[in-house]
C-alpha cells in the first residue's frame, strides 16, 4: 500500500504547493493582540481540511490562541500516533528585507518564501499531504491523534492546562514532530535532544519622565547605562554565563557525543559566510557544534531605551528594558535558572533605580531514546522520504511541548525534521525548498507506514 500511497503524493506536487500557499497567506502571528481574530481564522481554516479529508476535526479553547485536535477512526490493536505541530508564526518584522510579502507566499530558485514557510506551516502541512493519501487508499494504517497548536511561538502558556485536561483524547504510542531541520542539503536527520529556554524581560526605571541630559545628565541614575553594564556582566572572559549556579545541573556532553559529532561535516566557514560574518564567538573550549546544540546560552533578544527616532536627542531616558532569553540543556531547572538569573540582575543593580521583570514562557531541554524501536521505524521511514539514513543531531532550539509530552502523556517524541539550516526561520524571507517539502510528504506518509509495526 506504501507504494501506492508515495505515488499519490508524488502526483500532488503542485497541489501541496497550492493547499500550503492558502495556510500561508493567514498571519496567524500569536504574538501580536492585533492578530487575535486570525489566529482563530487558521484554526478553523485548518479543521476545515482536515475534515475534508476525512478525519475528525474540533477547534477547541485553550485560555489562549486554540487549539486544533483531529483524529481518524481509531481501530483497537494498532498503535496511537499523537502528530504535534503549530499553525502560529513568529512577527515577520522588519518587513522592508523581505524580497517578497511575508504573507503573500512566493516561489521563486525552487522555494516557498513566506513567514511559516518552514516554521511550522510546511512541515505540518507535508504532514496533511501525506494523510489525504493515506486517506484515498483506504485510510491510515495507524490511530492518529493530531494537536496543531497556536501558541508554541510564544512558549505554549496555556497548553499545560489543555493537555492535562485532554490526556484522554490525547493517550498515544508515541509523539511525532515535524518543526526541526535536517543537518544539511542531502544530510537528513532526526533530532534526538532539544535546549529548554526561560525568558525574562528586564525593565529598569529611573526618573519619572526622559529628563534635559544637560540640565540632569552626570547627577541621576540613567537606566540605559545600568542596563548596559548589568547585561556587561552576563558573561566572563571565557564565553561562560556569570549567573550563580547557572553550571550546577548541567550534563556535560559525552566524549561518545563529542566523536560523533566532530565527524559531521559541519562547513564551518561556510556556515559563517552564510551570515556574512567572518567567524564564530562562544563558550571556551567548545565547537560550534557543540556551542549551538549542546551548551547553555543567555542572550539579549531586544533592548529598549531613550530617543530612537532620526537624529539627535539629549535626554536621559526614564526607563530601559531588555529581554534576554536563556538556552538550557539536560539537566538545568528553569524555574531555578530564571530565579537566579533575576537575583543576580537584582543584586548588581544600583539601588536609585526601580528593577523588574516579566517572564515570558519556560520550558526544559529533553532528551530522546537514539535506540529502540520507534527511532528504527522513524530512520526507515526518512530512507523512503528523502532516500538516504538520517543522521542523528541534537536541535539548539526549543519546543515546549516535548517535555509536556514525556512528563504529563508518559510518552517519547520523535522529532523528524524536513527545514534547511539555510531556511531562515524566524528571519526576513523564511522559506521551504519545494523538494524539501516534497520529500517530507513521502516521509510523513512513510512514517506512518512503519509505525504501524510498533507494537508488532
Ligand atoms: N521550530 C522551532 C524550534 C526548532 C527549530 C528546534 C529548529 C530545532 C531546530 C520552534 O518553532 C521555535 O522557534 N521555538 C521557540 C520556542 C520558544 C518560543 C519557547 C524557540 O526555540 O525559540
Ligand atoms: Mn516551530
Ligand atoms: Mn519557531
Amino acid at each position: 500500500m506504501i507504494d501506492t500511497v508515495l505515488q499519490t503524493v508524488d502526483a500532488s506536487r503542485q497541489k501541496i504547493v497550492d493547499g500550503l500557499s492558502e495556510f500561508l497567506r493567514i498571519p496567524s502571528v500569536s504574538t501580536k493582540p492585533e492578530h487575535k481574530p486570525d489566529m482563530v481564522r487558521c484554526a478553523q481554516w485548518l479543521a476545515g481540511k482536515l475534515k475534508a479529508i476525512g478525519l475528525t476535526a474540533e477547534v477547541m479553547p485553550t485560555g489562549g490562541h486554540p487549539a486544533v485536535l483531529a483524529t481518524n477512526q481509531h481501530k483497537a490493536g494498532r498503535p496511537t500516533v499523537l502528530f504535534y505541530g503549530h499553525y502560529d508564526v513568529q512577527p515577520p518584522e522588519p518587513l522592508e528585507q523581505w524580497v517578497s510579502k511575508p504573507f503573500e507566499p512566493t516561489i521563486r530558485n525552487g522555494a516557498i518564501y513566506a513567514r511559516g514557510a518552514v516554521d511550522d506551516k510546511g512541515q505540518v502541512w507535508a504532514h496533511v499531504e501525506a494523510i489525504a493519501a493515506w486517506q484515498k487508499h483506504g485510510g491510515l494504517p495507524i490511530n492518529l491523534v493530531m494537536l496543531i497548536e497556536g501558541e508554541e511561538e510564544i512558549g505554549s502558556d496555556n497548553l499545560e492546562r489543555f493537555v492535562k485536561a485532554n490526556t484522554t483524547k490525547l493517550k498515544a504510542d508515541i509523539a511525532l514532530i515535524s518543526d526541526t531541520n535536517q543537518f544539511d542539503r542531502g544530510i537528513p536527520a532526526i533530532t534526538y535532544g532539544l535546549r529548554g529556554l526561560v525568558y525574562s524581560e528586564v525593565i529598569i526605571t529611573g526618573a519619572d519622565h526622559d529628563t534635559h541630559s544637560g540640565l540632569y545628565g552626570g547627577a541621576i541614575p540613567n537606566p540605559a547605562n545600568i542596563l548596559c553594564e548589568l547585561l556587561a556582566t552576563l558573561h566572563d572572559d571565557q564565553g561562560r554565563v556569570n549567573v550563580a549556579g547557572f553550571y550546577d545541573d548541567v550534563v556535560p556532553l559525552t566524549p561518545e557525543e563529542r566523536a560523533a559529532w566532530a565527524k559531521l561535516p559541519l562547513d564551518e566557514k561556510q556556515y559563517f559566510k552564510d551570515l556574512n560574518l567572518t567567524g564564530g564567538m562562544g563558550e571556551a573550549g567548545y565547537t560550534t557544534m557543540e556551542r549551538a546544540c549542546g551548551r547553555p546560552t543567555c542572550d539579549i533578544n531586544g533592548l529598549t531605551s531613550g530617543y530612537q527616532g532620526h537624529g539627535a536627542k539629549t535626554i536621559i531616558p526614564s526607563t530601559a528594558s531588555a529581554k534576554v532569553s536563556m538556552r538550557l540543556v539536560p539537566n538545568q531547572d528553569p524555574a531555578k535558572i530564571v530565579e537566579n538569573f533575576e537575583k543576580v540582575m537584582r543584586d548588581r543593580c544600583p539601588k536609585p533605580v526601580k528593577i523588574e521583570f516579566k517572564r515570558h514562557g519556560q520550558s526544559a531541554a529533553v532528551m530522546a531514546p537514539r535506540d529502540g524501536k520507534a527511532m528504527r521505524l522513524a530512520s526507515e521511514a526518512v530512507k523512503v522520504g528523502f532516500g538516504k539514513e538520517p543522521t542523528l543531531i541534537r536541535g539548539g532550539g526549543s519546543i515546549p511541548v516535548v517535555g509536556l509530552i514525556k512528563s504529563t502523556l508518559g510518552i517519547d517524541t520523535l522529532l523528524v525534521g524536513f527545514g534547511l539550516p539555510d531556511d531562515r526561520v524566524h528571519s526576513p524571507n523564511e522559506k521551504f525548498d519545494l523538494d524539501e517539502l516534497h520529500a517530507g510528504a513521502r516521509t510523513a506518509a512513510a512514517l506512518y507506514a512503519k509505525l504501524a509495526g510498533l507494537k508488532s
